[in-house]
């Protein structure tokens, strides 16, 4: 059981107001909120041990080094990595999936084929276009259905011994949907195509084993579970980590450098010039550990409470329709109500003290299959309430009474 009262007190944004009225927040698939013990994470790392990592044999320099190398550990074992080199600091998921496309660059040939689906992100879409623009490949996609989830017939059929790499997100922005990755990861590797998933949807909300998913790569941004922006992971396995070649030339990721050849530092440096994001690192632990101490599965439970409660409650509003109606959901709500448009409701919530966002969400497909221009998408974290999913309903009411 949660103590949501304790939880709310462990996130001091969540008591300020907006517009004169008490913050809901409900615009957590686009970024969630941040603890306090993260907050302090940041704060003591600036404030006592700030230096650049692996390069000095100094106090500060070690103990940033150890911090940052620590913390790449706890997310080997929260994500069930084999190995710590496996995780990659990236600034993102987006920052991890254009690092596999590129180093895919040099592996494909034209006509080979990639799979993409319907229900993507364009951050996994647009770069895999890139992607077979430079390499003649061709890119494929699993439709989606009205519900909102993947033709996993359709899939099927899209798979044969061309079909070189495949992406599929784990959980969808826009709508929520919950993929069958596990089934996408087994019929890929049938026909030996590698296998990307995005998780940064789904890893607020589920705990995945990566080993016992048995996926190629699997891209994370930390600000989605409580971390700061501008860092995620990307993991790889090890054998396919070692196949790409260097993303970005740089400092850290060399073994020797010659004005005739460089040669490169193995994993995980191989991939990480530069000076990295090392307080967004640590921080990005301190976060999965925070989340850790209250379970994902607790986490899971809870919110999907609020999804069904939130749900039921926004249909009894005439005229209001939801998007994304599979049986297997995270907590997003994502709707329109009939005449009015996203952007008018977002605006008059927001005056109202709610939070949410409006518009393709970075899905123009998904809105193109719809035949809509975009949604209002109202998505709940373990820290909000069923009487801020009141506040919501109420809002939505006088926004339609307002507009329509
Ligand atoms: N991808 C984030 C969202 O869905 C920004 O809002």
């Amino acid at each position: 059981m949660l103590n949501i009262k304790k939880i709310r007190q462990d996130f001091p944004i969540l008591s300020r107001t907006v517009n004169g009225k008490p913050l809901v927040y409900f615009d957590n698939a686009a970024t969630s909120q941040t603890p306090q013990v993260v907050i302090d994470a940041i704060v003591d790392y600036y404030s006592r041990y700030n230096a650049n990592i692996h390069r000095g044999v100094h106090t500060l320099s070690q103990e940033a080094t150890d911090a940052y190398e620590n913390a790449r550990n706890t997310l080997k074992t929260h994500f069930n990595a084999k190995h710590s080199h496996e995780i990659i600091f990236t600034s993102g998921t987006t920052h991890g999936i254009n690092l596999v496309a590129n180093g895919f660059s040099s592996l494909l040939k034209a006509e080979d084929e990639i799979i993409v689906s319907a229900l993507e992100h364009h951050s996994n879409i647009v770069p895999w276009q890139m992607l077979c623009e430079r390499t003649g490949a061709v890119l494929k996609v699993i439709p989606m259905t009205q519900a909102g989830e993947l033709d996993m017939q359709a899939y099927s059929a899209l798979l044969n011994n061309k079909t070189k790499l495949v992406f599929v997100n784990h959980v969808s922005n826009a709508l929520g949907t919950v993929n069958p990755i596990e089934d996408i990861i087994k019929q890929a590797h049938q026909v030996g195509a590698a296998v990307l998933i995005d998780g940064a949807q789904a890893t607020p909300h589920i705990k995945p084993n990566l080993q016992a998913l048995n996926v190629d790569f699997y891209v994370v941004s930390a600000h989605k579970l409580c971390g700061p922006t501008g860092v995620g992971i990307l993991y790889g396995k090890e054998e396919w980590l070692n196949k790409l070649p260097p993303y970005q030339g740089g400092g850290e990721m060399i073994a020797e450098v010659t004005f005739k050849k460089t040669t490169y530092a193995g994993l995980p440096h191989k991939f990480e010039a530069g000076t990295p994001n090392i307080c967004g690192g640590i921080a990005f632990a301190t976060a999965i550990d925070y989340m850790n101490s209250i379970g994902f599965d607790t986490i899971s439970a809870y919110e999907n409470e609020l999804l069904a409660y939130g749900t039921a409650e926004l249909l009894k509003i005439d005229g209001l329709k939801i998007y994304g109606a599979s049986d297997c959901k995270t907590a997003v709500i994502s709707f329109n109500i009939d005449g009015i448009h996203p952007y008018d409701i977002g605006s008059i919530l927001d005056k109202l003290g709610v939070a949410v966002r409006t518009g393709h969400h970075c899905a123009q497909p998904i809105m193109d299959f719809y035949k809509i221009p975009g949604t209002v998408r109202a998505s709940f974290s373990f820290y909000n309430t069923k009487e801020e999913i009141d506040v919501l309903v109420a809002a939505v009411k006088k926004a339609k009474l307002m507009l329509g």
